[in-house]
C-alpha cells in the first residue's frame, strides 16, 4: 500500500469537532476529539475512537458514561485549550467553567449544544479504542453552527 495514498484517501473524511469528556465526581478529563459519528436511530447511537493511553479513555472504562460537547464555528480556541492534559483548577477545565450533565459528565458552559451517553460497547483493535454508546441526555443553550475539521487547518488521521 502506498503510504502517501493512504495518508490523503484517509485524510479526506469529514469530522467536527467536539470536547468529549468523563468524570467520576472527583477526577475529570476532557479532550478534543474529532472521530465521532452517529451509528444507530434507535436507539439513538454514536461511535467514538478514544486513544487507548489517554485519562479520556481510562475514566470512560471506569464511569462507562461520557458527554459530547459541540463546539461552534467561532470556538476554534476552546478546541486548542483541549489537546493537552486536563488540569482542573478553580473549578474549571483547562480555564473553562463546566457543569455536570445529568449523568455525571463534565458540560462547559460556552457549549451550545452537547449530549451524554452510556457506554454499550466498545472494540479494542488498534491504538485508539471504539466505544458505542447510547445518547440518553441532551441539552441546548442556544444557536450556533458546528466547527468543522476543514476550516481548521488541522489533521488527526491518516
Ligand atoms: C485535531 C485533533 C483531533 C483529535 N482527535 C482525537 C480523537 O478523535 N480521539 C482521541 O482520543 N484523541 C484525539 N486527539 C488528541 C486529544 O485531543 C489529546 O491527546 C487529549 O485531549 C489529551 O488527553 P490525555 O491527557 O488524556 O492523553 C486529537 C488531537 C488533535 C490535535
Amino acid at each position: 500500500m502506498d503510504q502517501n495514498i493512504k495518508k490523503l484517501a484517509l485524510r479526506q473524511i469529514s469530522y467536527g469537532l467536539y470536547i468529549m469528556s468523563a468524570s467520576d465526581g472527583t477526577n475529570h478529563s476532557a479532550g478534543t476529539i474529532n472521530w465521532l459519528s452517529q451509528a444507530s436511530f434507535q436507539p439513538p447511537m454514536v461511535m467514538v475512537a478514544v486513544k487507548a493511553d489517554s485519562r479520556l479513555y481510562e475514566l470512560v472504562e471506569k464511569t462507562k458514561v461520557f458527554a459530547i460537547n459541540i463546539l461552534s464555528d467561532s470556538q476554534k480556541q476552546i478546541a486548542e485549550d483541549f489537546f493537552r492534559p486536563t488540569t482542573f483548577e478553580d473549578n474549571k477545565l483547562n480555564g473553562h467553567s463546566f457543569i455536570a450533565g445529568d449523568k455525571g459528565a463534565p458540560i462547559l458552559d460556552e457549549i451550545y449544544a452537547h449530549f451524554e451517553c452510556t457506554v454499550s460497547g466498545k472494540m479494542e483493535l488498534g491504538d485508539h479504542v471504539i466505544f458505542a454508546g447510547e445518547v440518553v441526555s441532551v441539552g441546548q443553550r442556544g444557536d450556533g453552527k458546528p466547527l468543522e475539521m476543514s476550516t481548521t487547518g488541522w489533521f488527526y488521521g491518516g
